[in-house]
């Protein structure tokens, strides 16, 4: 098969992606967060050849991608106040609500649950898509399973070329990270995984937040747990990450002496002199989060090469979209973190 690379500012891409959609064969679709390996959400045979083409344990839930917040009363019941609310002040944007499932939705797209993860991403051709496929698209991220997720059409081809229909190329993600998933279905809001829409921004409209337990530790995978994509490992290229944790100095010092050849060293660019010999590679700018966010997968995917030994971390602190891009690498990491202050 050859993979069609549709460019998303062509007129006539939208209507080509949709009749691939329609006709039940796969098309990686581009949104503000990560690129989506999408088919019709509806149709259980197309699902099916998502989880083959990535490789994904079938009892991981996929997100179905709505063009419109009213859509999703189409495929939910029960839906809370809250999520109108939180659709009005985010969508279309980077955040998924877990909802209870209507029967419309087939069993494996939610992998069985009672309950289904709908979004409406920013981005005007993949919504485009979706109204004319006349179907919600289900869309995990679009790496190979346990890769680091996929930010540009060529991350796209590389797990995929000649095993999907096609990408429709809209350049790089503006966001980087995947969109951020509350659980609405219990009777407190809860946090499955930080994302481009801070734990802040969320608390705001609801008043209330639970953190789940798998955003901030490796979970076991035989564990029973509410996002069953968190128990994966996940993001991980195939050397061993090792964030270390601390000053600027403590921490370059540390990594200096513990340096071996084949190592690499992942750093904000702020840092990039204190690594002279480390070979050295910035995924942004520690001032500026948005940048570590967006140049995150991309970096962790260069490093994806079995001559690398170890890689040395560098992690942004605080809140914000800082949280997505600690929890992304905490578990490409396997939460393995080193602190850089004690060990010198
Ligand atoms: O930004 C994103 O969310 C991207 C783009 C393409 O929209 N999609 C994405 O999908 O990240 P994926 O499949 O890589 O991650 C979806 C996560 C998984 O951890 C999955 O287990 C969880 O959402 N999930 C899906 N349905 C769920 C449900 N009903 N209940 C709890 N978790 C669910
Ligand atoms: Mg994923």
């Amino acid at each position: 098969m050859k993979t069609l690379v549709l460019p998303a500012n062509l007129q006539s891409t939208a209507e080509k992606a949709a009749n691939i959609i329609k006709i039940g064969e796969l098309v990686a679709i581009p949104t503000e967060t990560v690129y989506g390996l999408g088919a019709d959400g509806l149709n259980p045979e197309a699902v099916a050849k998502i989880f083959v083409a990535k490789g994904r344990p079938q009892d991981n839930p996929l997100i179905l991608h709505v063009a419109e917040a009213k859509d999703i009363e189409k495929f939910c019941h029960s839906i809370p106040a809250a999520a109108y609310a939180l659709a009005e002040a985010f969508w279309p944007g980077p955040l998924t609500m877990v909802l209870p499932a209507r029967d419309t939705v087939p069993k494996c797209t939610t992998a069985g649950l009672p309950t289904v993860a709908v979004r409406c991403p920013d981005n005007t051709v993949t919504r485009q898509i979706i109204r004319l496929a006349g179907v919600p698209i289900a869309a995990p991220s679009a790496n190979l399973s346990g890769k680091p997720s996929t930010t540009t059409a060529d991350h796209v081809l590389h797990d995929h070329d000649g095993k999907i229909e096609a990408v429709v190329d809209g350049g790089p993600c503006k966001i980087g990270v995947e969109s951020t998933i509350v659980d609405l279905t219990e009777d407190r809001p809860r946090l499955l995984r930080p994302g481009g829409i801070t734990p802040e921004q969320l608390l705001e409209v609801l008043g209330d937040l639970v953190v789940d337990k798998a955003v901030t530790a490796q979970i076991d995978k035989d564990a029973v747990v509410k996002a069953p994509g968190m128990k994966y490992k996940h993001y991980a290229p195939q050397a061993e990450v090792l964030i270390v944790s601390g000053s600027r100095e403590k921490a370059a010092a540390y990594i200096r002496n513990h340096f071996a050849p084949g190592d690499r060293v992942l750093c904000f660019e702020e840092e990039l002199p204190l690594y002279g010999g480390c070979s050295p590679l910035a995924y942004g700018k520690e001032s500026d989060v948005q940048t570590l966010s967006a140049g995150l997968f991309a970096a962790l995917r260069q490093l994806d090469d079995p001559n690398i030994g170890t890689v040395y971390a560098r992690c942004p602190v605080g809140g914000g979209v800082a949280y997505a891009v600690q929890n992304r690498l905490k578990k490409a990491a396997a939460f393995r973190i080193i602190d850089g202050e004690a060990e010198v």
